[in-house]
């Protein structure tokens, strides 16, 4: 598994590897109601794949599917992925089973850029609590020390509260129903956090954050506020993910104005205060 086939798309544009391969599906395990953690056999990606980044994944339709890297074995040289239910493509990737084989494009984009820094909150609602893993995982593995702040909408519908627990970095969990550690969505758990904590990190602390727009909108704010670095992980419908398609256009802020970044090459992650939001 993991061969790498010609991939004239990437090969025309730029791409110094190949980013195609096929990998064999290890296993698929419910986590919740329309959430599954997809386990694929994909030495390469999970050698290479940094915190952030994305794969693009077949799913039974015409268009691949782009879904972040939420962990890595690079031992066994195994990938996880956290897929929740919203269509027909993510429908079909909750149904793998282990032993299937897929095409699967990555890893992909740029991820969150940690270096130099010696504390990372991260804040995560939705979906955007299982790429974040990953940056925990990855503060673990680097000494650095790691807060993870996770929004739901309820304590059923909360998924990875083990995993994070297990990585060794310190939680606070937000339920909008109150029936976890906070009351709230994550942006506002976050600003919670930022109370109690001393305000002696600003130059050494990173705020990442991964979810829905208005979310990650709030925490971007409140980093400003309380004078964080903040990064972002935007999640723009995707097609091509390689740059061509120009399906995932967002604006950006630049020193003479705004221009169009492409969400999939430029991103998904980027520095809060360049985004137009
Ligand atoms: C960089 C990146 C990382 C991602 N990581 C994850 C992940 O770790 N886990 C995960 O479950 N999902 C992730 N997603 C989202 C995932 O790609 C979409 O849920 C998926 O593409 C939807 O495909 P579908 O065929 O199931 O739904 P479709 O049938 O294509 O669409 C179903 C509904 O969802 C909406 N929708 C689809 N994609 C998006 C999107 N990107 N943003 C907002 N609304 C959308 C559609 O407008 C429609 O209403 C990520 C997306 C990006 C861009
Ligand atoms: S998804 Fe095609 S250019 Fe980004």
């Amino acid at each position: 598994m993991d061969k790498i086939p010609a991939d004239p798309a990437g090969q025309r544009h730029g791409i110094k590897y190949d980013p195609v391969t096929t990998c064999e599906v290890a296993a698929l395990v419910r986590l919740n109601s329309d959430t599954s953690q997809l386990t694929l056999k994909a030495p390469r990606i999970a050698a290479a794949a940094e915190p952030g980044q994305f794969v693009n994944l077949e799913a039974g339709h015409f268009l691949r599917r782009p879904i972040g890297v939420m962990a890595v074995d690079r031992q066994q040289g195994l990938v996880q992925l956290g897929i929740r239910v919203q269509g027909r493509g993510t429908e079909w990737l909750s149904r793998l089973r282990p032993g299937t084989v897929l095409s699967v494009m990555g890893p992909l984009g740029k991820g969150f850029q940690l270096e130099g820094y010696r504390r990372v909150i991260t804040v995560g609602g939705g979906t955007g609590v299982f790429p974040l893993y990953y940056v925990q995982q990855m503060c673990r593995e680097q000494g650095i020390d790691g807060i993870a702040v996770c929004g739901y909408r309820s304590k059923a519908d909360s998924v990875l509260t083990d995993h994070y627990r297990a990585a060794g970095c310190q939680v606070l969990f937000a339920s909008d129903e109150g029936d976890l550690d906070v009351e709230g969505h994550a942006a506002a758990a976050l600003e919670q956090l930022l109370q109690s904590l001393e305000m002696d990190r600003q130059e050494d602390t990173l705020i990442a954050a991964c979810g829905p727009n208005i979310m990650m909108q709030a925490v971007a704010k409140i980093a400003d506020v309380y004078q964080y670095d903040c990064q972002v992980s935007l999640e723009e419908r995707m097609a091509c993910g390689v740059g061509v398609c120009l399906v995932c256009v967002c604006k950006t802020k630049t020193k003479t104005g705004e221009a169009n970044s492409r969400c999939c090459v430029d991103g998904p992650v980027f520095p809060a205060k360049e985004v137009v939001w």
